[in-house]
């Protein structure tokens, strides 16, 4: 029989209060059509590591085991540039340069996370926070004071469908040493 898929699941680098709300800040200031896009959120801004998908309990405990096992250093982001994914139509906030230390968070995560019910992605890793979805016209690069993120932890977070959207649940913290 096929197992059944219990969860959505996604591991992220979960930004404090206060870089969230130095992100909405930011979105405030900018000339966005509220009626037309959506911006995400504040609760739910993250930086995606490895999006799961649907899963099971089972894979689901695999993937927390192997997260646990996993050693990495703090580090420091500095959110200093915005971008815009054509295809998913969606505003991003991001850093201009992106430390080693977070494609190797990620790279090594991947190799860990490959033991469980999981194939990481094959496309190179673009860091970045969505911001704002449903954006038809691309816009400028939006201005803004960098944001410093001193970065201490990675989550497993939960996707969960409600009316209008998507709530997100951090499942587990993993703190970085
Ligand atoms: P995005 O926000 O940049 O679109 C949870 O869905 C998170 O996983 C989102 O941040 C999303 O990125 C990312 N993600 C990556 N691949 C995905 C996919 N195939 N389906 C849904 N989300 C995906």
């Amino acid at each position: 029989m096929r197992e059944k898929k219990d969860v959505r699941l996604f591991f992220a680098l979960w930004p404090d209060d206060e870089v969230r709300a130095q992100i909405a800040s930011i979105l405030n200031q900018i000339n966005l059509d509220r009626d037309q896009c959506r911006l995400v959120k504040n609760n739910n801004l993250h930086l995606t590591l490895h999006f799961i998908g649907n899963t099971s309990i089972a894979e689901m405990k695999c993937l927390d085991r192997q997260a646990r096992g996993f050693d990495a250093e703090p580090f420091e982001l500095t959110l200093d540039c915005s971008g815009y994914f054509k295809k998913p139509k969606v505003i991003w906030i991001g850093c201009k340069s992106v430390p080693q230390v977070l494609y190797d968070l990620h790279g090594n995560l991947g190799g860990q996370i490959a033991q469980c019910a999981y194939t990481p992605e094959t496309r190179p890793f673009s860091p970045h926070i969505t911001v704002a979805r449903k954006i038809i016209e691309p816009p400028g690069p939006i201005p803004f004071e960098p944001v410093p993120w001193q970065v201490n932890q990675f989550v497993l977070v939960k996707s969960i469908s409600v009316p209008g959207g998507v709530r997100y649940e951090v499942v587990e913290s993993y703190s970085l040493i």
